[in-house]
Order: structure tokens, then sequence, then C-alpha cells
């Protein structure tokens, strides 16, 4: 695992490279996106470098999780969020961004879709990811299998209340259930890169790191991963050793 502690606005262009380096070297590369606060100054960088000429066109998308239960035109579904951050901003073709469908009939029957249409596009070359403050990635909450693949989760009231600010403060907007690729689905993918920043992610990244790997400290499996770049700035990297 590679770390580096840098402010947020290197922290972002360092993730960008990244993802330019693999569009450049395989224009039909397969990206999994992040919502959240983490990535977005990632996203602003990569449009900028779209607008300076990076192409999306032949790449493919997939996204990390989604609530149940969102109506389709609600402001914080996860489909919408990374439409107005990302995929509307550069050149993906029309359906190159998919997400677990949390509007499904059969919530169980989509999460096994989405782990197939993963596989079929090949897997994911490069993920983005953040960190909640308990630990989670996407939303692979404590005490979630180290071998989980895509399936309904409920939120933890810690996530509820990290989230609330994005549904006007209210924990009581915000969903009980998700649908999250599993930690195993992540592990899949070919390189991690995860960013945090801020003193509430120190404890979550301190246990990534160095913690022993366990399932109470989900984010901790990325040791196991033979290509992980973890991006902190100061004051999340401010309880490792
Ligand atoms: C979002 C996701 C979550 C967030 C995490 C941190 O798709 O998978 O794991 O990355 O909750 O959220 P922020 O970045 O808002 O602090």
């Amino acid at each position: 695992m590679e770390v580096v502690i840098a402010p947020a606005d290197q922290l972002a262009r360092l993730a960008a490279d990244a993802v330019e380096a693999l569009l450049r070297g395989k224009p039909d590369a397969v990206l999994g996106l992040a919502t959240g606060s983490s990535p977005l100054k990632v996203y602003d960088e990569l449009v900028r470098r779209h607008e300076a000429g990076l192409s999306f066109a032949r790449a493919r998308a997939f996204m990390l999780d989604e609530y149940v239960g969102l109506p389709a035109e609600h402001p914080e579904r996860y489909r919408n969020v990374i439409e107005k951050e990302i995929a509307s901003r550069v050149d993906f073709e029309p359906g190159a961004v998919e997400g677990p469908d949390g509007l499904a009939d059969d919530l169980v029957a989509a999460c096994a879709a989405y782990e197939a249409a993963i596989a079929d596009a090949g897997g994911v070359d490069l993920q983005i990811l953040g960190i909640g403050t308990d630990g989670h990635i996407a939303f692979n909450e404590p005490g979630s299998s180290l071998a989980s693949r895509t399936r309904i989760k409920t939120l933890t009231r810690q996530t509820r209340e990290d989230n609330a600010r994005f549904f006007g403060g209210s924990v009581d907007d915000v969903p009980r259930h998700c649908l999250t690729q599993g930690l195993a689905t992540i592990m899949s993918a070919r390189h991690l890169v995860l960013l945090a920043t801020g003193k509430a992610k120190a404890e979550a990244v301190h246990q990534l790191v160095e913690g022993p790997v366990s399932a109470m400290w989900p984010a901790s499996v990325m040791q196991l991963h033979p290509h992980a770049t973890v991006l902190v700035d100061d004051a999340a990297a401010s309880r490792l050793q």
C-alpha cells in the first residue's frame, strides 16, 4: 500500500494523474466511481483535463453504491449525483456509466445483475474510493464480510448522521438501506485509489493503514490489495505512526 500525504488539491491531481495515465494507455478502460465529497476535486480536475483533450468516449464506469428507494429524480440519488458531478461533464457515451438499481422490484436480482455487468465489462481497472468515519468503503459498514459481493446493506446511524448534510441536515431523510459493491467486489479492481481529508477521517485512516485487517474496520482489507494508493491530507494522516 502506498500512502501519500499532501494538500487536498495535490491529492486530487495525483488521483487524476492515475486516471489520465490509465485512459491514455487504455482508452476503453473501466473506471470505478465513488460519490460523496471526497472525490469531488478529482472530478473537477478530470473535467479540466477533458477540456484539454482527455477523452472518456470509449471508457465505461461503475458506481460503488446506491441508496434504496430514493425517487428517480431525487438529487441525492447517487446516479443523479454522478451524472451531475462527472458523467455529464465529460464525453462518456450514453449508458456507459452504470450503478446498482436501488429502485428495482427485486433488489437481490439487481445486485446479482450488477456483479455480472462488472464481470462482463472485464472488471474495474481503477477504483476511486472515499472512506467513512466508521471505516466503511462503498457502504460496507463495520462487520461486513471481507468476502462480500454486491448486496443490500443497512446503513449505520453514524453513516446516516454523516450524510445528513446532503439531506438538508435531517438524518430522518437519509435512507436506511443501500445497495453496495461488496469488499471482495472492490478488491477485484486492479488499482484502488482512496482519498481522505479532514480530521474526522483520522481514526479510519489509521485503522485502514496500520490496524489489523478486520471486518470491524472494513477499509483495512485494502492492506491485502497488491496495488492500493491512499491519498490523505495532514489532518486525515494525523493518527498515523
Ligand atoms: C460513496 C461511498 C462512501 C463514501 C464515504 C465517504 O459512494 O461509497 O463510502 O466514499 O461515505 O464520504 P465523503 O467523501 O462524503 O466523506
